[in-house]
């Protein structure tokens, strides 16, 4: 997909990557930018900055994804792209018990991570399917394809993610859509700066200006995978190829992170 003079929408828009990819998409010439964000001042201002409309929206919410998708279409016609960004990563509260998250942050990741992608996908497919043509972009994670030391939320409801971007893609791909899933590692976002230092940051950690130029390459390749950091591939395949050892790897490199984070004598 080329983006010029496309109408596109991007939830959790007002910040981080989807800030930087809505800058970028207007830069590189898109018909109309909606940033659809819960923080709708932040979203007013990246929408004023480059022309484009911000819409309240929370993405757990279907009812706020039906509100933004109808208000986008009456200011701009047809939906071109929806980037599936926002997303939220809650910690483990206790590091050494995997299930020791609340039943309330497990439903919030639920809504924000995976929930919302399928909102959006009812909401559009109807006209899709008859126009022939549409593209989802789904922000996910690498941990969505590997895993997330410290958040069994995260790596749960982002491997939910891309199982629902499989099935999407096969389901329609005969009907002219295209389906895309962004997963890169560390990126310099107040979602990472919220966190613990943790092994997404081992291989370089990006800014979200270099992850809106991954997707501008993915987006013209039209890829279902979108890799910021090239070497989560090479991750992918040391899991498939022996997936007890790489159980073991990443035990090994959980022991050193909690280690370093021991505090010290
Ligand atoms: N930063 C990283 O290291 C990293 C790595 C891999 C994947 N990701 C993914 O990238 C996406 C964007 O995250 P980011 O790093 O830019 O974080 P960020 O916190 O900078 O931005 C997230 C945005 O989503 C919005 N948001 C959160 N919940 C929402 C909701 N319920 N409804 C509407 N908007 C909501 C926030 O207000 C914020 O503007 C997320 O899906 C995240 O999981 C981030």
């Amino acid at each position: 997909m080329h983006i010029k003079d496309k109408v596109v929408i991007v939830t959790g828009g007002a910040n981080g990557i989807g800030e930087a990819m809505a800058r970028r998409f207007a830069a590189d010439g898109a018909k109309a930018v909606v940033i659809a964000d819960r923080d709708l001042a932040r979203a007013q201002s990246v929408a004023a900055d480059i022309g484009g409309l911000a819409v309240a929206c929370d993405v757990s919410v279907e009812a706020d994804i039906q509100n933004l998708i109808a208000k986008a279409k009456a200011a701009y016609g047809p939906i071109d792209l929806f980037c599936s960004n926002a997303g939220i990563a809650d910690g483990d509260p206790d590091p050494n018990n995997a299930a020791s998250s609340s039943n309330a942050s497990w439903e919030r990741s639920w809504g924000v991570n995976v929930m919302a992608h399928i909102y959006a996908a009812r909401a559009l497919l109807p006209d899709w399917i008859a126009r022939g043509e549409g593209y989802f972009l789904n922000t996910v994670s690498a941990a969505g394809l590997l895993s997330q030391i410290g958040s069994a939320t995260y790596s749960v409801t982002k491997h939910a993610a891309i199982g629902w971007a499989e099935n999407l893609a096969l389901n329609h791909k005969d009907h002219g859509i295209k389906v895309s899933v962004l997963c890169p590692q560390g990126v310099d976002t107040n979602l990472l700066r919220a966190g613990p230092e943790g092994p997404q940051n081992l291989d370089g950690v990006l800014t979200a200006e270099a992850v809106a130029e991954s997707v501008m390459q993915g987006l013209e390749a039209e890829t279902f995978l979108i890799l910021p950091h090239p070497m989560v591939l090479n991750y992918m395949r040391n899991k498939t190829g022996d997936y007890d050892r790489w159980i073991g790897g990443m035990a090994k490199l959980r022991r050193a992170i909690m280690a370093s984070r021991a505090p010290k004598p």
